[in-house]
């Protein structure tokens, strides 16, 4: 019996992406994972955002980067202590992501963490979580390009929370393929 191979036709339309929605749906078009970004400000007072601009940059050595917004009150407590930590969550996390995603003035209230050797928090039950020291920053148009040396990793386990054009979602187990 022969096996007929369907090809699917999608008729893509090159769009300008001139606007902030274009760039918005374009973006919202690539599956992420979900992290916190946490750090302590020159007062030692905990400051940490929702990000899924996080990215491995080097191996040797290890290096990652975030992307932050110039108005975000995290960003001025990495430049005041020079770390931050990275929290990869999980799916059980969603409730602490929509905390971290908004203003809230002390997101950390009800929190548990661990302190990195750099002052850090690290929080607890993430998927992992490593602290960072700042090696550099770099100017991104609105947002602003934080690399750091990775120092100290914890590994968790468990399964990650995703995000995928503007909504939350869970690893589908048993669809690896
Ligand atoms: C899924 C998701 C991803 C986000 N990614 C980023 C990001 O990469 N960089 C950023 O600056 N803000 C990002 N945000 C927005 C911040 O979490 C939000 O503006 C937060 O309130 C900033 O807090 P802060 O000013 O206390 O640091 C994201 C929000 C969501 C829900």
């Amino acid at each position: 019996m022969s096996t007929a191979i369907v090809t699917a036709t999608v008729t893509t339309e090159l769009m300008p992406l001139v606007d902030a929605a274009h760039l918005r749906q374009f973006a919202g078009r690539f599956a992420t994972g979900v992290a916190i970004i946490a750090s302590r400000d020159g007062q030692g007072e905990f400051k940490g955002l929702v990000v899924n601009s996080v990215t491995a940059l080097s191996l040797d050595p290890p290096l990652y980067l975030v992307c932050l917004d110039t108005k975000s009150n995290t960003l001025q407590a990495i430049a005041e202590s020079g770390v931050f930590s990275i929290n990869f969550l999980n799916e059980r996390q969603i409730d602490i992501c929509r905390h971290f995603a908004s203003k809230a003035p002390d997101k950390f209230a009800s929190m548990e963490v661990v302190c990195g050797p750099g002052g850090a928090p690290l929080i607890q039950g993430s998927l992992a979580s490593c602290e960072c020291k700042v090696v550099n920053f770099y100017p991104g148009g609105d947002h602003e390009i934080v690399v750091g040396a990775v120092d100290q990793v914890m590994i968790g386990e468990g399964s990650p929370l995703l995000f995928y054009r503007g909504a939350y979602g869970a690893w589908p187990e048993g669809d690896k393929r």
